[in-house]
């Protein structure tokens, strides 16, 4: 006698037994096999037609199923079908006779799990079995440990509003496609992660992701660095070197802060685009690579348009699948989730342990309009893990800038009734630690660029922060 180990039930359902579905017309093979099932450890289930099986895939939805390609009122394929319709992940065994290998081989292809000869022994069942409720545990196991299932958010992001849950389906429903996607939306608010999830999300994850800033360089390099050179292209290329298009073939290419490519670059990326081949600076043989395309800026792409600083016909070329990334202010308590969860992680990785925010933190944390999306809140919650002593955040720990809790003006001007008049004289400390804090706001934590903002030197913000550490 052989038995299935119940080491097949699932995490969550301890000692399941495995349900079998078999799919076969012929009443005496279908005695023979379900007796072989009996024999194993799982519960047997029959169906003699295509009709009969989808009902009943969906009314028991089984671990594992045994099918017969032809059928009286149909063919094999169309109950795989059914299954993938379903979206249940029992491997598929397909039982063929001697004569039909061909089709076992296409039904692999149409996504069986492995298949059997007829006749075949209860023995040689039973194995196929058991490897096949295996494989099966082991992709439940890989899928709840894999971010799909992560009960708060997708892939990456934290976030279940409503509007970070458009944001997912259409990632979910692009990512399988060579489609370019251009995301937009304001600093901070997570196009870099959006790009991460499209790749990792697409047939092409084992492939490179590559991400190039085209701010972040110098206007003469960027060619270069996206299209490698040649030897001698100019004064200091003393070597050839391959440019982030040859890096990413296979993959996905992420050309973040589009907007300030400049024009006659731009030229060149558009045909780079509708072709996959580009030239290497310095070089007249055009090179070929099979890329997929994720852009993002968080200007508006149609106002660098009319002002002549982005191609329009680039910007449709890349515009195929349009994402705007929520403002943070847009996702409800999605801004508790993401501050509790980066609480906890700052804190695990500063040594120190924070039970969560008080209801007054929490309140703020609502009520400010966050100008610098999720960077500004993760800075916020950062600082308050390392000035702080372990327990729970309160209120008194936030910056001043989110204590006052100030509607930004596009959102005080929505708000029907006038805003109370602010209190016309304070303290020059309060209206500098303000001004510093909303400037580091804006500057997405960035102490240098805060500063540049300000037009004050960086080291006088750090001094502050100091003073204010020990103040607090
Ligand atoms: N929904 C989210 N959940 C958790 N972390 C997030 C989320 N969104 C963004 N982050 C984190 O916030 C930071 C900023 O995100 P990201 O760099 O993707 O923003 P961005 O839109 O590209 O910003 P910028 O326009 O300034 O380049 C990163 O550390 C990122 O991991
Ligand atoms: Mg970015």
């Amino acid at each position: 006698m052989f038995f299935l180990l119940s080491g097949n039930a699932m995490p969550g359902d301890p000692g399941d037994i495995p349900k079998v579905l078999l799919v076969e017309d012929d009443p005496t093979l279908s005695r023979l096999y379900v007796a072989y099932l009996e024999r194993a450890d799982v519960t047997p289930y029959h169906a003699a037609t295509v009709a009969e099986a989808r009902s009943l895939l969906t009314a028991i939805r089984p671990s594992v199923v045994l099918l017969d390609l032809l059928l009286p009122d149909g063919h094999g394929f169309e109950v795989l079908q059914a299954l993938r319709e379903a979206e249940l992940d029992a491997p598929v065994i397909v039982c063929t006779s001697g004569g039909s290998i061909s089709s076992a081989v296409e039904s692999m292809r149409a996504g069986a799990y492995d298949f059997l000869v007829k006749p075949f022994s209860a023995e040689r069942l039973h194995v196929t079995l058991a490897n096949a409720l295996e494989i099966r545990r082991l992709k439940r196991i890989e899928r709840t440990l894999t971010s799909d299932s992560k009960p708060d958010g997708f892939e990456s992001f934290i976030g279940v509003s409503p509007a970070m849950q458009v944001v997912y389906r259409i990632i979910r429903d692009a990512a399988a496609s060579k489609a370019a996607i251009f995301v937009t939306g304001e600093s901070g608010t997570g196009k870099e992660l959006a790009a991460e999830a499209i790749h990792r999300r697409s047939p092409r994850a084992r492939g490179p992701l590559v991400a190039m800033n085209c701010s972040a360089m110098p206007r003469d390099l960027v060619e270069s660095e996206l299209f490698g050179h040649v030897k001698g292209a100019f004064t200091g290329a003393l070597a050839a070197r391959d440019g982030l298009a040859a890096r990413a073939d296979g993959g996905t290419m992420f050309l973040d802060e589009i907007g300030e490519m400049d024009l006659p670059l731009q030229a060149k990326l558009l045909r780079f685009i509708q072709t996959g081949t580009y030239q290497p600076v310095g070089s007249d043989t055009p090179r070929t690579v099979d890329v997929r395309f994720v852009c993002a800026t968080n200007r508006d792409p149609l106002d660098e348009i009319r002002a002549g600083r982005f191609r329009e016909d680039l910007y449709y070329r890349l515009n195929v699948v349009p994402i705007t990334m929520p403002a943070l202010r847009e996702r409800g308590t999605d801004i508790i989730l993401i501050a509790r969860h980066y609480l906890n992680q700052f804190a695990a990785e500063e040594g120190k342990r924070f039970d969560g925010f008080d209801p007054e933190a929490e309140r703020l944390l609502m009520a400010y309009p966050w100008p610098g999306n999720v960077r500004q809140l993760l800075n916020v919650v950062r600082n308050v893990v390392v000035l702080s002593p372990s327990g729970v955040a309160t209120a008194a720990m936030l910056p001043e800038v989110v204590r006052a809790a100030v509607p930004m003006p596009s959102f005080a001007a929505t708000a029907g009734e006038p805003a109370a008049a602010p209190q016309r004289v304070r303290p020059m400390a309060a209206i500098e630690r303000e001004a510093i804090e909303l400037a580091l706001g804006e500057a997405g934590g960035n102490v240098g660029r805060a500063a540049a903002l300000l037009e004050i030197d960086a080291s006088t913000i750090y001094r502050k922060k100091r003073e204010w550490a020990k103040g607090a």
